[in-house]
C-alpha cells in the first residue's frame, strides 16, 4: 500500500513535468510543427466554439476570452473576397469602418491566444446583398488561399495587423464552387516545408444530402473542426417543440458517420431564440438532458459551437451547458501519458 502511494507520487511529479512540456494548445501559434505528428483530432478536440464580431453587444475579445467559456473564437466575417473583388471584412462596430484595417484587434487576438484559446478567421456568413463572395476557378481558389495565408496566417501585416491566426473557418452560405480547391490550397500551405500547422474548420448547414454549398469541400476530410449549424434550417434536421430532439440526434448520427475520425464534429446551436429566427433553438436544460448525453458518445465528438457571442452574453447559454461539455483533449492526452508512465513504472517495479 505504502509503495503504491510513493509510486503514485513519483507518477504525479513525472506527469506534471511532462504536462508542462506539453502545453501545445497555448503555443500552437509559436511552435513550428511541435504537434504535427499528433492526429489533428487529438490536438483540436473539445469545448465550446463561439462566433464573435457581428454585434457590438459581443463585448471585446478580451472580455470574451476572459469569460473562460470558450476554447475557440471565430472572427466573423470576411464578407467579400474571391473573383478579384476588393476584400472586405465586417466586424460590426468593433472596428474597420470604411475598410480601415482592424489592427486594434491584434493585441486582443494575441491575448486570447496567450490563454490557449484558438482564434480563427471566418469566411462568408449569411449572404447579404451588400457584399459578394465566391470563387471563380481553381486558380482563384489558389489566389485566395495565398491572400489568406499572407494576411492572416503568416504573421505578415494584414487587415488584423500582424497576427498569426490559428486557422480559417468556412461559413459558406452562398455559391457552390471551388471551396474544395480552397481547402486543398490552404492545406498545402500548412504542410512542410511551410513552418506551421494551422486549423481548417467549416460551418455547414445541417442537411447532408447534399451538404449545402460545402459538399465537396467537407468530403476532402481536411477540416479539423466541423461546426454543423442545427438552426435556421429545415425541421428535418433541427429541433422544434413539435418534433423534439429526434431530428437533431438523427442528423448528428448521419454527420458522425459521414466524417472521417480525424474531423471533429461540433453541435452548432443558437444561444437564444432571437439568434435563430428560422428555428432550431434548444433550451439549455434540454441540451443537457437529451442532447449532450447522446452526442458525447460519438468518437469524433468535438464540442458545441455557439451562434453567437452577443446572444450568449444576453442569455448566458454557454455557462449553463459548459459543465456538461467535456473538456479539451489536452487533459485526455496528459491522462493517457500519465497512464502510460504509470504502467511503465509499475512494470519496472513489478507491481502489476
Ligand atoms: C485526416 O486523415 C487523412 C488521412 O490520413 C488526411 O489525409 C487528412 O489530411 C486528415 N485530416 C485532418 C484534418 O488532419
Amino acid at each position: 500500500m505504502a509503495s503504491k502511494l510513493v509510486l503514485t507520487l513519483i507518477v504525479v511529479v513525472l506527469v506534471s513535468l511532462f504536462a508542462s512540456s506539453f502545453s501545445y494548445s497555448s503555443t500552437i501559434t509559436k511552435s513550428p510543427y511541435s504537434s504535427s505528428s499528433l492526429p489533428s483530432s487529438q490536438k483540436s478536440r473539445g469545448g465550446i466554439a463561439v462566433y464573435w464580431g457581428q454585434n457590438n453587444g459581443d463585448g471585446s475579445l478580451i472580455e470574451t476570452c476572459d469569460s473562460n467559456l470558450y476554447e475557440i473564437v471565430l472572427l466573423a466575417f470576411l464578407v467579400q473576397f474571391g473573383g478579384n473583388r476588393q476584400v472586405k471584412w465586417n466586424f460590426a462596430g468593433h472596428c474597420g469602418t470604411q475598410w480601415h484595417p482592424c489592427t486594434e484587434l491584434q493585441p486582443e487576438i494575441e491575448y486570447c491566444q496567450s490563454k490557449g484559446i484558438k482564434v480563427l478567421l471566418s469566411l462568408g456568413g449569411a449572404y447579404v446583398a451588400a457584399y459578394e463572395y465566391g470563387l471563380s476557378s481553381p486558380q482563384d481558389a489558389k489566389n485566395v488561399a495565398k491572400y489568406l495565408y499572407d494576411n492572416f496566417l503568416s504573421g505578415g501585416y494584414g487587415p488584423l495587423g500582424s497576427v498569426t491566426l490559428d486557422g480559417i473557418d468556412f461559413d459558406i452560405e452562398h455559391t457552390d464552387f471551388y471551396w474544395d480547391n480552397l481547402a486543398k490550397e490552404l492545406d498545402t500551405l500548412r504542410q512542410p516545408p511551410n513552418k506551421r500547422y494551422y486549423y481548417l474548420s467549416a460551418a455547414p448547414q445541417c442537411p447532408t444530402t447534399p451538404i449545402p454549398h460545402l459538399d465537396k469541400a467537407i468530403k476532402t476530410g481536411l477540416f479539423d473542426y466541423v461546426f454543423v449549424q442545427f438552426y435556421n434550417n429545415p425541421n428535418s434536421c433541427s429541433y422544434s417543440t413539435l418534433t423534439g430532439t429526434k431530428p437533431v440526434l438523427d442528423s448528428w448520427d448521419k454527420w458522425t458517420s459521414l466524417l472521417p475520425s480525424n474531423n471533429t464534429l461540433f453541435l452548432g446551436l443558437p444561444a437564444r431564440p432571437e439568434a435563430a429566427p428560422n428555428g432550431g433553438y434548444i433550451p439549455p436544460e434540454v441540451v443537457k438532458s437529451d442532447v449532450l448525453p447522446h452526442i458525447k458518445k460519438a468518437s469524433n465528438y468535438g464540442g458545441v459551437m455557439i451562434w453567437n457571442r452577443y446572444h450568449d452574453v444576453e442569455a448566458d447559454f454557454s455557462r449553463k451547458i459548459l459543465p456538461d461539455v467535456p473538456k479539451p483533449a489536452t487533459n485526455a492526452l496528459v491522462q493517457s501519458v500519465s497512464d502510460a508512465i504509470f504502467e511503465c513504472v509499475s512494470a519496472a517495479l513489478n507491481l502489476n
